[in-house]
């Protein structure tokens, strides 16, 4: 079974350029298979790990229901899905990516949603690390594609909101008894001022603060790949320091 790591958080905390760092210290520092999942309908965590992907399940469940005269004969449409959605994981250089996008139209996503939590299930006994880049917000735990991490990784910036907003996660985490075996706070562009009152009042483990850092900011600006940010960049250097204690059992 794969260790997994779930990261959610208030939008544009940092959740997708850390779920990219850790695939690559992890293909970079440690021996182990790594599949990085992006479960944001709006995905980003292929491009900036530099990578064009041409397939999501969004894509996979519209050509499907385009073609369904495609979906070979004794084989259920379920079925069919599931295994489209298997090859359609792309393999990158020291480490797979699935990425879950929408279907195109208006609506609900719930079926790509319960697609990918199926597909998810198993995949993860295949890999040692999984990473999963989850859209802002809660639903992703209420809709359960987040339910069996390892350790959930709350991202928040310094500010009350993004604290209340990781707060909310923890207290919903607990509620909707997800096997989650550890709960941590990451707090991204930290504030050398921030008091200890607003961290613990999140009633989340503070795992450490990352700094603002220029290099990223650059390649960002640029739409370059974080496998750019130099070795000794403060953020890819900080997280690096983290690192064990996240992947600790
Ligand atoms: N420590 C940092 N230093 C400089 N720039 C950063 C830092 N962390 C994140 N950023 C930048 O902030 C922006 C938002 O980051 P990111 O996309 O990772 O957030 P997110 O939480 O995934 O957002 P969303 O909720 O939209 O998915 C990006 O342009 C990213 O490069
Ligand atoms: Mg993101």
């Amino acid at each position: 079974m794969g260790y997994t790591i779930a990261l959610a958080g208030k939008g544009g905390t940092g959740k997708t350029t850390i779920a990219g760092l850790l695939v690559r210290i992890l293909k970079e520092r440690k021996s182990g298979s790594i599949l990085a999942i992006d479960a944001d309908p709006n995905n980003n965590l292929a491009e900036v790990l530099g990578i064009k992907i041409s397939e999501t399940i969004g894509t996979i469940l519209d050509d499907v229901a385009a073609h369904p005269d495609e979906i070979p004969a004794g084989m259920t449409k379920d079925r069919f899905i599931e295994y489209k959605v298997q090859s359609a994981v792309y393999e990158a250089q020291g480490f797979d990516i699935l990425t879950m996008g929408k279907p195109e139209g208006p609506g609900c996503y719930c079926y790509v949603n319960n697609v990918l939590r199926n597909v998810m299930s198993k995949l993860i006994k295949d890999y040692d690390y999984v990473i999963i880049d989850n859209e802002a917000g809660l639903e992703h735990l209420s809709r359960r594609t987040t339910r069996q991490a390892d350790t959930l990784l709350v991202v928040s910036d310094a500010t009350p909101v993004g604290l209340r907003a990781a707060g909310r996660i923890n207290e919903l985490a607990g509620e909707l008894k997800i096997t989650i075996r550890n709960r941590f706070l990451l707090v991204n562009r930290y504030d050398k001022d921030l008091e200890k009152e607003k961290i613990k009042n999140t009633g989340l483990d503070m795992i450490g603060q990352l700094p603002v850092d220029e290099q990223l900011t650059k390649i960002s600006l640029n739409g370059n790949s974080l496998m750019e940010l130099k070795k000794d960049a403060p953020l890819l250097a900080k997280l690096i320091t983290l690192g064990d204690r996240l992947c600790k059992s």
